[in-house]
């Protein structure tokens, strides 16, 4: 099952509440919430504080809620995610460049309730999940350099989501495999041919005045691909 997660990093920061309702009203599966801190990544962006503002507004017009997916762009890791975890989030991600101690850091992102995600830049390899892949709910590989929306994918995650996918495969595991960085209705097929099954889109969706017109053009390609979306 294809899953679109609007990054937004890329929404009207004095509105939040509101971008986030609009776009989970135009289909979104996911929220994706990227923590930066100015440290690990040159930008800084939102907290745990603004997480827990959002809650309400997770909520689907016709029922239920949405995921909230916390990208943790930040050092050091653990404090952050028993702040995300109070706060409401369903996925915790990180760098296992940010963490000292990445098994630990699974370990407690689970411990906490939360499902667990592992992140991977464009140049860091694959080779962690060799030993904590049980510890992994979900694989996020990095199509661009962390800190900025609006950036071009780099072509190079393509053989890295292949990659991933054949691990996961091979785990017989249930991980998701997302991917984010410069997702647009033009390339987001050939990522889910290479394997990918969840998309980040920041500066796509929300740099469109109709997020339902993108998100349902991603899925049109999606659809393509050969598999069938969530939503119809
Ligand atoms: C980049 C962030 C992404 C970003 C993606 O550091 O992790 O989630 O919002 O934005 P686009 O889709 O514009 O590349
Ligand atoms: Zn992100």
């Amino acid at each position: 099952m294809y899953l679109i997660a609007p990054s937004i990093l890329s929404a009207d920061f004095a509105r939040l509440g509101e971008e986030v309702k609009r776009v989970i009203a135009a289909g979104a599966d996911w929220i994706h919430f990227d923590v930066m801190d100015n440290h690990f990544v040159p930008n800084l962006t939102i907290g745990p504080q603004v997480a827990a503002a959002l809650k309400p507004y997770l909520a689907r017009p016709q029922g239920g809620a949405a995921v909230l997916d916390v990208h943790l762009m930040a050092q050091p890791v653990d404090a952050l995610v028993e702040a995300f975890a109070a706060a409401g989030a369903h996925y915790i991600s990180f760098h296992p460049e940010a963490s000292p101690h990445t098994d630990r850091t699974l370990q407690l992102i689970r411990a906490r309730g939360c499902k667990a995600g592992l992140a991977f830049n464009p140049a860091t390899p694959l080779e962690t999940l060799e030993y904590v892949i049980d510890k992994v709910d979900l694989i996020l590989i990095m199509s661009v350099n962390p800190g900025f929306g609006g950036q071009s994918f780099i072509d190079s995650a393509l053989s890295k989501i292949e990659r991933a996918r054949r691990l996961i495969d091979a785990s017989g595991r249930d991980i998701r495999l997302e991917v984010d960085g410069g997702i647009k209705v033009q390339n987001i097929r050939r990522v889910a041919d290479a394997g990918a099954d969840t998309f980040v889109a920041g500066s796509a969706i929300f740099g469109c005045a109709d997020h339902h017109a993108v998100i349902q053009a991603m899925r049109d390609e999606l659809r393509n691909a050969g598999k069938v979306s969530k939503v119809a």
